[in-house]
């Protein structure tokens, strides 16, 4: 599609709801006894994906186009699927399952698109095994399918994990919640934290000291009422561009602030960003985030904060082509085995637009300020790098044409619409 044009971003927008939680409320809400709903659920493709598969695994689960309402079965209560489960292209939903499956007394087969089945799984697998887990990929492969056998019982775990993953973290989680006796999990970095807090939150127990991570199962959650804040990795798309395009002021509603996914405020204040905080509610952990047009200072991005901004890489690296000289992107090998290599994509992309960027072994190194240009670009069926290539093309007045742009379904289906809505100055509340 031929991307939309701008000359300055202007309005309110309620960005759509968080990802990350979203598919927790679904899976929490399966696990738990008794009923919970779920407000502002993302209606993006990666989350249906997960609430289908529980749907396939026999949980009652009602939409009335507002609410989401699931009446949990238990640990105990989850029946087989009737055929293998498609999981679509979504990474979250897949790895966490894994674990969750893995102590149920069943056979499930999960498998995904293109993407999904070239990403690793190793990384949830091993440490499932050392746990107890029967679980296998494809044909002797690491790769989906992924076959989830019944197991007699799981063991507890003791683990040092090797990358720095929320997924990881999360379906050690939900196995060790359904093994006998007290398992410990060592971050390599501090990632997202919703597993943990969900679990308080479904009247669960869990510590978390610095890094360390202890559990102790057999548990048993109960229903709630979960309130999905707006995804602060959608929002960084607009953060970005309100940044960086002349004249703009944009409003975002509702903005999730957990401390683990604010990497990117981080990020924004020390280039010279203005970024202004009102309606903070602590309770929520959400804010209204209002960006206005800013001349910005490159940075260096390593070390301990990348986990804390790992998905809004894409879009920082376009943010760091305004920034005044070099900035550095470093310790993020992860992006590697993201829906695509990320830094290879991000790099290949926006060269074709005018970028000077350069990509390493584990980030990328931008020199700023550099003007864009047109060209055809590929979101290479990624949604972020799809996202962040409609704002790169705000900044030329040449045509840019984006191919495979249905991609940013997975997690922002209104994103052109929003894009638009504020390039005429207006509101999406
Ligand atoms: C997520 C964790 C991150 C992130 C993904 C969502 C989650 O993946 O990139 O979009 O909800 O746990 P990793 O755990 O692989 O870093």
């Amino acid at each position: 599609m031929k991307l939309k044009k701008a000359t300055h971003l202007k309005g309110t927008i309620a960005v759509p709801a968080d990802k990350s939680i979203s598919h927790r409320s679904i899976m929490f809400g399966a696990l738990a006894e008794g009923t919970t709903t779920v407000r502002n659920f993302l209606r993006g493709e990666d989350c249906y994906s997960t609430l289908h598969a529980f749907q396939s695994l026999g949980v009652p689960i009602h939409d009335d186009g507002q609410t989401i309402t699931i009446e949990g079965q238990g640990f105990n209560g989850l029946k087989p699927a009737d055929e293998p489960i498609d999981i679509g292209n979504s990474g979250t939903t897949i790895r966490l399952m894994m674990g969750i499956l893995a102590g149920q007394p069943f056979t499930t087969t999960l498998f995904g698109d293109d993407s999904l089945n070239r990403r690793p799984m190793n990384r949830v697998m091993l440490p499932l095994r050392e746990m107890g887990a029967n679980v296998r990929g494809h044909e002797q492969t690491e790769f989906p399918p992924i076959t989830i056998n019944s197991t007699a019982s799981l063991h507890p775990i003791n683990y040092q994990m090797p990358v720095a993953s929320a997924q990881v973290k999360s379906a050690l989680i939900f196995a060790a919640l359904q093994a006998q006796g007290t398992s410990t999990i060592i971050e390599k970095e501090t990632s997202r934290n919703h597993t943990e807090e969900m679990i308080r939150q479904f009247g669960g127990v869990i510590t978390t000291q610095v890094k360390t991570i202890t559990v102790t199962g057999p548990q048993t959650l109960q229903g709630q009422e979960v309130v999905v804040p707006g995804d602060i990795s959608s929002a960084a798309f607009f953060l970005t561009a309100g940044a960086i395009m002349p004249e703009s002021e944009i409003v975002l509603k509702n903005v999730g602030i957990n401390p683990t996914r604010t990497g990117i405020l981080d990020v924004l204040e020390e280039m010279g960003a203005s970024i202004a905080f009102s309606n903070q509610d602590d309770q929520n952990q959400s804010a209204d985030l209002t960006v206005q047009s800013s001349t910005l200072q490159a940075v260096t991005i390593a070390g301990d904060i990348i986990p804390r901004l790992i998905d809004e890489l894409p879009i920082i690296a376009l943010l760091a082509t305004q920034a005044h000289g070099k900035t550095v992107i470093k310790d993020a090998e992860e992006l590697k085995v993201k829906e695509t290599n990320r830094i290879d994509a991000t790099a290949e992309e926006l060269t074709k637009l005018g970028a000077d960027i350069t990509p390493t072994e584990d980030g990328l190194i931008i020199n700023g300020p550099t003007p864009l240009h047109g060209g055809r670009v590929s979101s290479r069926g990624d949604h972020r790098i799809g996202m962040m290539l409609q704002i790169a093309a705000l900044l030329t007045d040449e045509e840019v044409e984006l191919e495979k742009a249905e991609a940013v379904a997975v997690s922002y289906p209104d994103f052109f619409e929003d894009v638009a809505r504020l390039a005429k100055g207006g509101n999406s509340e």
